[in-house]
């Protein structure tokens, strides 16, 4: 017997397609995510790595294979039935209702988590246990100065900090980011840096970001896209080898 025991198998995507049409997007992409991966997801703009993400959070069905999460075939499953099963991705900046408080915005995420949404969201205020978890979820995020603060008076950087909040509040096992820093000024970069690497050390991580100093810095395992397909799949070190992914991506 192994002394040391493999992460279990969250994620399973088995040789996906996708077809708009004549365009052919999403080629028999193959990958498994374990518990406590850091997998970055690479390609030049129009490869199909938002395309990919959509498809295994469910917000397009696939024209052929089947996505698997911690052993269930999920590849008809509604997007909310695979948040329950334990899959997040980071909430789109329009889902977060401009004028609430920062503090009551995670409050209320963590009521649908619990299943408490059918009553009065006053009576939040009654569950102080899921009141501390917000405020620790702040306080981890180093927003706790803007508990009170309308989501809409939140700088750009501090708004995406805001949606992986609301993603981590549904404690999944799988997290897709897809360009977290996308339109993040520089200055404000490193405290979601911070927050990548505070995320729970068992979750399963799946980013597509274009930084490459991050992806280098994050990863434990790059998957390398190209026209649909998987170019490379391997350690950070082995990508940044590969001449095919060199020639193809990184330039030389
Ligand atoms: N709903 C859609 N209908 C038709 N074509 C689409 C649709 N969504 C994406 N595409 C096409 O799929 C390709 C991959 O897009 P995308 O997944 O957004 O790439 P990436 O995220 O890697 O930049 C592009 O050619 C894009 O135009
Ligand atoms: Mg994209």
């Amino acid at each position: 017997m192994n002394a040391v025991s493999t992460p279990e198998t969250l994620l399973d995507v088995k040789a996906l397609d996708k077809r708009f049409g004549g365009l052919h997007v999403t080629r028999n992409v193959s990958f498994a995510l374990r518990a406590g991966d850091r997998l970055a997801l690479i390609g030049p703009n129009g490869a199909g790595k938002t395309t990919l993400v959509n498809q295994i959070s469910g917000v397009l069905a696939p024209s052929a294979g089947e996505i698997w999460l911690r052993g269930e075939n999920v590849t008809r499953t509604s997007q909310a039935g695979r948040v329950r099963a334990g899959l997040a991705r980071t909430f789109q900046i329009t889902t977060l209702a401009p004028h609430f408080p920062v503090q009551r915005q995670i409050e209320l995420a963590l009521f649908e988590r619990e299943g408490l949404t059918g009553r009065l969201w006053r009576s939040i205020d009654s569950y102080p246990a899921l009141q501390a978890e917000a405020r620790d979820m702040l306080a981890r995020f180093g927003l706790q100065a803007h508990a009170a603060t309308p989501t809409q008076d939140l700088a750009y950087g501090e708004q995406r900090l805001i949606e992986m909040a609301l993603a981590l509040a549904l404690r999944p096992k799988v997290l897709l980011l897809d360009e977290p820093m996308a339109g993040v000024p520089k200055g404000d970069g490193a405290r979601l840096l911070a927050a990548l690497d505070a995320l729970p050390r068992e979750l399963a991580v799946l980013i597509i970001e274009h930084d490459m100093d991050l992806v280098f810095r994050f990863a434990t395992r790059i998957v390398v896209l190209a026209e649909g397909a998987v170019l490379a799949d391997g350690s950070p070190e082995a990508i940044r080898r590969d001449p095919l992914v060199r020639a193809a991506y990184l330039g030389g």
